[in-house]
């Protein structure tokens, strides 16, 4: 179910409708409520429409010991979104997540399929301008584009 779901995320618009789940369950011969369960599980799903980079900071001890809150507030300032927010232009989203497996080397982000380590709060000021330069200027770079 893992790799359809990726792929029905992908190439039917970004996330998971109710729709598409049901969809997957019936291509998969399953009830639609393990398709749930599954979907609501993992946090590489998503549910709703999300940004075209989607930010996800750890917000686990380890990398909150290391100045993740700090970080994670200043994604928030420089971004004017909360948490689960998407920025007007749709170019990105926020979210607080579990432990990404680099507590060594935290505060820990990954952006997409991109992962970022020792962040500072002024690294990720650049992180996001890069992305930003980057999609102005026809990069590919999003989900979208990635796996296309
Ligand atoms: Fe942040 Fe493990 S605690 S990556």
């Amino acid at each position: 179910m893992l790799p359809v779901l990726h792929i029905a995320q992908e190439k039917l618009g970004g996330y998971l409708s109710v729709d598409i789940m049901d969809y997957v369950a019936s291509l998969l011969g399953l009830n639609p409520m393990e398709v749930y369960e599954v979907a609501t599980f993992y946090s590489m799903f998503y549910l709703e429409k999300m940004g075209k980079y989607i930010l996800e900071v750890c917000h686990t001890g380890p990398c909150a010991i290391c100045g993740g809150e700090e970080v994670l507030q200043h994604i928030k300032d420089y971004l004017h979104i909360e948490t689960g927010e998407t920025t007007p232009d749709g170019m990105f989203t926020l979210k607080e997540v579990e432990c990404l497996g680099a507590c060594g080397s935290g505060p820990s982000m990954q952006v997409n399929t991109e992962f970022y380590e020792h962040m500072t709060s002024k690294g990720v000021e650049k992180i996001i301008e890069d992305l930003r330069n980057k999609s102005e200027d026809g990069q590919s770079t999003g989900w979208a584009e990635q796996f296309s």
